[in-house]
């Protein structure tokens, strides 16, 4: 269906166009949070700047949208002139550039901003564009080259993992050859943030609102090193929280980029300061007890590197092809995320045609059988703890399972008590900024390779052999085992030498009281 983007009022038209492309990521941000982003990034810009200065500002936004962000940096390039309204048709002619994908959204962007500025939609065809930003060249597409300003919230769409949009093997490829980005963690939020970078012309800043998890997660580094050549991630990212917006669940942030003002991009590449992460706990402890519990545990070494691993079955575009619900011949069991529930795995639920020949254009990871039945420990990977299982009657796995293949001098049953202890929670919720949010909350490889590790922890391996008969009988074991799993904690505190307090504490906040 067409949209006429003439006739129907804008508001109308912004929902009517988001409802249509949400395949194209479209969740047009609120004007107050667009507006907080452009100033961020033009604030430091403006400053001194005359109404002729102002005016050869180049705004570029590559995922225009309806143009929420063009119509903020519009008001305050208008107000910093110190003549509000008067400049406002040429600095919509002039200053503002916006690229959309989708055509109704680039009609309606060209619709918005000649409605705020008074110059025709017409005037401003060439720099409100149709086109796509990672793939095509933007300077053609909308007639400038090297921008003062990148300012966006460009679609957040993964093309891996369980929720992965679909993509072709063509774009695929040319997205993978143009982003580095994108070769090790495929993202469109991913390619716009290393983009982004390379649009700015020295001196020029961006603020591009994303996944909070850009900011932190080993997956992105690629994205935040390809950003990092080229600008400094300055000032630090603001988080949002969750919820920020419509049809967002997952924690945002604005990340800001600041791009060295000679042509010094080496420069920049030696001075480049990491991403600053929203500081973890342990660098802001939300209390003095809390960082004084952080330090104790961080007198344990992590496990050593692979101790833990993501090797789980991934069925790509082919799950229809690679899963049954029934066993039969060539299939072989297979376990996915619920399946592991603390000290105990349930039986696997559906089965694998490991050894199918896949068609054309279909694509899926299985690694070689050993790699699953040789897992000695099962690790839930949705969840926003860990949750851990010893890997009895071993069978492949999903990638929703992460594996452990054991810690040298700690025996398997005491990792997992450890694993699935309270301290161990707590220590993980501390950690990892993520683990709080409601929607899809992960356990990744990295958090369990960063978990302070007692070695001397064998005094509790009769104790969770005890645990694992007590919930192996299924229900929530009564009594004795939340006894059991009282004293394992308790033997946790007293392994990473907390004392009554600080345990006390921990607990607390754990069941939601502190
Ligand atoms: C999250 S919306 C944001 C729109 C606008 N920047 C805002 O914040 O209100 C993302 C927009 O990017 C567009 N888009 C998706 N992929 C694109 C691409 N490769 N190039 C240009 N635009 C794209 C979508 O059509 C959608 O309008």
């Amino acid at each position: 269906m067409g949209l006429t983007t003439e006739v129907l009022p804008l508001a109308e038209l912004e929902g009517a166009i988001q409802r249509r492309a949400r395949h194209l990521g479209a969740h047009y941000t609120p004007q107050p949070l667009a507006e907080r982003a452009v100033a961020g990034a033009l604030g430091p810009l403006c400053r001194g700047l005359s109404a002729e200065g102002l005016l050869r500002l180049r705004v570029l936004d590559p995922a225009v949208g309806s143009g929420r962000f063009l119509l903020a940096a519009l008001g305050f390039l208008d107000a910093a002139t110190g003549r509000p309204g008067r400049f406002r048709k040429a600095i919509a002619s002039r200053c503002l550039f916006g690229i959309d994908v989708d055509p109704a959204a680039a009609a309606l962007a060209r619709r918005a901003l000649a409605e705020a500025s008074g110059c025709e939609p017409a005037a401003l065809e060439g720099q409100i564009a149709v086109g796509d930003s990672l793939l095509d060249d933007v300077g053609s597409l909308v007639g400038a080259e090297g921008f003062d300003a990148v300012v966006t919230n460009p679609p957040w769409i993964s093309f891996s993992g369980r929720q992965a949009g679909a993509l072709g093997h063509g774009a695929r490829r040319r997205l993978a050859e143009r982003f580095r980005s994108f070769r090790r963690w495929p993202t469109t939020h991913g390619a716009f943030l290393e983009l982004a970078a390379r649009l700015l012309r020295p001196g020029g800043r961006a603020a591009l609102v994303l996944p909070l998890q850009v900011c932190h997660l080993p997956g992105y580094e690629a994205a935040r090193a390809a950003a990092r050549e080229r600008c400094r991630f300055e000032p630090p990212p603001e988080p949002l929280g969750e919820g920020c917006f419509a049809g967002v669940v997952q924690p945002a942030a604005i990340v800001y980029l600041a791009a060295p003002a000679a042509a010094g991009v080496a420069a920049a590449a030696a001075a480049a300061a990491e991403l600053e992460a929203p500081q973890p706990a342990i660098g802001n402890p939300q209390s003095a007890i809390e960082g004084a519990i952080l330090r104790l545990m961080r007198r344990h070494q992590p496990a050593p590197p692979g101790a833990f691993r993501d090797p789980g079955v991934h069925t790509g575009n082919s799950a229809e092809l690679l899963l049954r619900d029934e066993p039969g011949e060539g299939l072989v069991p297979i376990r996915e995320g619920r399946c592991v529930r603390p000290f105990r795995l349930g039986p696997p639920r559906r089965w694998l045609a490991a050894s199918t020949e896949l068609p054309a254009g279909h694509y899926c990871r299985v690694g070689p059988p050993s790699v699953y039945l040789g897992a000695r420990i099962l690790v839930r990977q949705t969840a926003s703890r860990p949750i851990a299982a010893r890997h009895v009657e071993p069978a492949h796995f999903r990638n929703s399972i992460l594996a452990c293949y054991g810690v040298p001098g700690l025996d398997d049953a005491a990792l997992v008590g450890l694993l699935n202890s309270t301290l161990l929670g707590f220590y993980h919720r501390c950690c990892q900024p993520d683990s709080g949010q409601r929607a899809f909350p992960q356990v990744k490889v990295g958090h369990l390779q960063s978990l302070p590790i007692a070695r001397d922890a064998d005094a509790l391996t009769p104790l969770v052999a005890r645990i694992e008969a007590l919930a192996a009988r299924g229900g929530d074991g009564g009594r004795e085992l939340s006894e059991a799993l009282g004293r394992l904690d308790s033997l946790v505190f007293r392994l990473y030498g907390l004392d009554a307090e600080q345990a006390g504490y921990v607990r607390a906040k754990m069941s939601g009281r502190a």
